[in-house]
């Protein structure tokens, strides 16, 4: 598997915890499902871990290089700098949220705290599904894309 596949299968997982909490937020009695709402947003925050690193130190920097080596530039390098500055607010929402699930009583506020992290991770999730990773398979060479999903143990281990 190379890099990108490994980051496309955190997306799926993200997508899929999103699409969870979504759904208990709509369910008419909330508080039974609080502890499975935290442990679906514990779960986010975890894999994220992970996932940014791949991303900002492994598959960001190639791509970066590989952009500058090219007269033109299929997309604007800026636009990955503002894919890492919103990992940063993405991360703080959901640390929010999880503040908020695990203060009792729950209230409404919680829902306000969900769609800041949904709307933003999932805008961010398909920007980089349907834009940046389709370039990098373009610009980046299959033999670094596996090479660089080999660095991933180091996270991992
Ligand atoms: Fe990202
Ligand atoms: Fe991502």
């Amino acid at each position: 598997m190379d890099i990108l596949e490994f980051l496309i299968e955190d997306h799926v997982f993200f997508k899929d915890r999103l699409n969870q909490l979504h759904v208990l937020a709509f369910t008419q009695d909330f508080a039974p499902n609080r502890a499975v709402a935290l442990d679906l947003v514990k779960d986010i925050r975890k894999r994220q871990k992970d996932h940014l690193r791949r991303e900002v130190e492994l598959l960001f920097p190639a791509m970066k290089e590989a952009l500058a080596s090219l007269k033109i530039s299929p997309i604007d390098p800026s636009v990955i700098h503002h894919l890492q500055e919103e990992h940063t607010g993405i991360g703080r929402n959901l640390y929010l949220l999880q503040q908020e699930l695990e203060t009792l009583p729950i209230g409404q506020s919680w829902l306000k705290s969900l769609q800041r992290v949904e709307e933003p991770l999932l805008a961010h999730i398909d920007m980089e599904d349907n834009r940046i990773f389709p370039q990098a398979v373009k610009v980046i060479s299959k033999d670094i894309l596996e090479r660089l999903s080999r660095s991933i143990d180091i996270f991992t281990n």
